[in-house]
C-alpha cells in the first residue's frame, strides 16, 4: 500500500516536471515566433535556435544574431568559415583561410591584428593562389555570399580614399548617370507624383538628379552620404549649396549602418522613424561597412508599397572585382554574390528587371554582371 502510494506520487512528480518543460518550450517557442514576426525592427542575440520551424521567416529589419551567422530576411547568413541552417559548422575544408581567426566577427580588428593576419596570408600558399594582392579579405569571404561585411578600419580608409579620388578629379560632375539612364531604360515607370525621395549614398553628385525635372513633382529629398558634409566643399558637388538643381535637399551624413543602429535604439523608445515613399540606391554596395545592414536599411526606410529603384552588380568570386574595382583593401572591399541581391529583391513586387549589360559593360575589358531594378516593398513577410 506504502509502496503504491509512493509509485503513484514519483510518476506525478515526473508528469510535473515533463508538463512544466513542456509549457516552458511552449512559451519560448511562441516568443521567438512574436519576435520574428513583429514589425518593429530591432536586435535579437540568440545563443541557439531550439525550434526546428524556419527561423528566420519574416526577420525583415531586425537583426537577429545566432551562433556564427544572422538572419537576411527569410534566410539564415552564415558568418565564413561557417555553414548549416543554424551555421553550426565550421568549415575545415577551406584551406585557404587558414592564415584567419576562426570567427572573424568575435574578436577586435585592431592593426596590429590585422599586420599579423597579413603576414600570415603572405606566406599561405593556399591563400596566395586564390587572392595574390588582397589575401586578407579572404577571412572575411564566404562561398555562398561573398564579401558583405569587413572591420570597420577598412571601410574609414575607403571612404578617405574615395574623398581623395573626387578631390583629385575635380572636372568629372557626375557618376555615370547616363549610363544607369540606359539601364533603367530611361526611368520611364517611375510615377510624376512621389511624396519624398531618399538617396541613399548619394556620392558627390547623386543619382536621383536625373528624376527632377519641372514635369515631376517630388514634395521631400532627402540624401543619406557619409561624405557628404566633405563632398559640399568641393566645387564639382551637384548639392553644393543644400539645393540640387534648384531643389532644396535634406542631408543626413551618416553611413546606412549608423542610422539603423539610431533607428533601433528609437524603436525601443517607441519613437517613430520616418518612412519614405521611393529609395533610390544605385551601386553602393562597394562603399559600405555591412552589405546585410546596408539592405536591412533600404527595405526599413521604405514605407509599405514604396518603390525601390536599385541597382547593383554581384561577384562569382570576389577577384572576379579587381578588374572593374581595383584593389579590395584602397578602394571598394565588399563583393557580393547574386544570391544576396535575390534574397533582398524577394521582398519586392518586380516593376521593371533588366539583368542587359549596358554600353560601356560591353566595350569594357571587364566582366561585370548586375541587375537593374524597379519594384515596391511587399507588406506581408516573405
Ligand atoms: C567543404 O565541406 C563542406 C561540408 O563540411 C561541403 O559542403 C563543401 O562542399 C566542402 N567544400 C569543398 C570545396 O570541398
Ligand atoms: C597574382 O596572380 C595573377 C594571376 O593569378 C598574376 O597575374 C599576378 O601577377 C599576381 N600578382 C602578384 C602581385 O603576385
Ligand atoms: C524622437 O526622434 C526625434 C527625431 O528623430 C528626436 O528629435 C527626439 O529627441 C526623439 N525623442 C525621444 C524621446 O527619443
Ligand atoms: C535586353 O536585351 C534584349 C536583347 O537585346 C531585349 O530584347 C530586351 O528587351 C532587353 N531587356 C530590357 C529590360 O531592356
Amino acid at each position: 500500500m506504502w509502496q503504491l502510494f509512493s509509485r503513484r506520487q514519483q510518476q506525478k512528480s515526473i508528469f510535473i516536471v515533463i508538463f512544466g518543460l513542456f509549457i516552458t518550450s511552449l512559451i519560448g517557442f511562441f516568443l521567438l515566433i512574436k519576435i520574428l514576426n513583429s514589425d518593429d525592427i530591432k536586435t535579437v542575440y540568440l545563443t541557439s535556435f531550439k525550434s526546428s520551424l524556419s527561423r528566420c521567416h519574416c526577420s525583415k529589419s531586425s537583426l537577429i544574431i545566432f551562433n556564427h551567422g544572422e538572419c537576411f530576411f527569410d534566410q539564415p547568413v552564415c558568418y565564413p568559415g561557417f555553414i548549416g541552417d543554424q551555421c553550426e559548422i565550421k568549415l575545415k575544408n577551406e584551406t585557404y583561410r587558414s592564415h584567419c581567426p576562426i570567427d572573424t566577427h568575435k574578436i577586435q580588428w585592431t592593426r596590429s591584428l590585422i599586420k599579423q593576419t597579413k603576414k600570415k596570408c603572405l606566406q599561405s600558399k593556399y591563400a596566395q593562389q586564390e587572392w595574390n594582392i588582397s589575401c586578407i579579405f579572404l577571412c572575411f569571404y564566404h562561398r555562398l555570399t561573398g564579401i558583405t561585411q569587413i572591420p570597420s578600419i577598412f571601410w574609414h580608409k575607403s571612404l578617405n580614399n574615395e574623398l581623395d579620388y573626387w578631390k583629385e578629379n575635380p572636372m568629372i560632375i557626375d557618376d555615370r548617370l547616363q549610363e544607369h539612364v540606359e539601364g533603367f531604360y530611361g526611368y520611364k515607370i517611375i510615377p510624376l507624383k512621389i511624396n519624398s525621395i531618399v538617396e541613399i549614398g548619394a556620392g558627390p553628385f547623386t543619382q536621383v538628379q536625373y528624376l527632377l525635372t519641372p514635369f515631376r513633382l517630388i514634395k521631400q529629398i532627402t540624401l543619406i552620404e557619409p561624405n557628404a558634409l566633405n563632398y559640399m566643399k568641393l566645387n564639382n558637388c551637384a548639392y553644393r549649396g543644400g539645393y540640387l538643381r534648384g531643389y532644396p535637399i535634406s542631408i543626413i551624413a551618416e553611413s546606412i549602418e549608423i542610422i539603423m543602429k539610431n533607428r533601433r535604439q528609437e524603436k525601443s523608445f517607441l519613437n517613430s522613424s520616418k518612412y519614405y515613399s521611393a529609395l533610390i540606391s544605385i551601386n553602393v554596395i562597394e562603399h559600405v561597412n555591412d552589405a546585410l545592414e546596408y539592405f536591412r536599411g533600404l527595405y526599413d526606410l521604405l514605407e509599405d508599397n514604396g518603390l525601390l529603384i536599385f541597382h547593383e552588380r554581384w561577384f562569382d568570386y570576389p577577384q572576379q572585382g579587381d578588374c572593374v574595382l581595383q584593389n579590395a583593401e584602397y578602394l571598394h572591399p565588399i563583393r557580393i554574390t547574386k544570391w544576396i541581391i535575390d534574397r533582398f529583391l524577394n521582398q519586392f513586387e518586380t516593376l521593371y528587371i533588366n539583368f542587359n549589360r549596358t554600353k560601356r559593360q560591353i566595350y569594357s575589358p571587364c566582366f561585370e554582371q548586375g541587375v537593374y531594378f524597379i519594384g515596391r516593398k511587399k507588406s506581408n513577410c516573405v
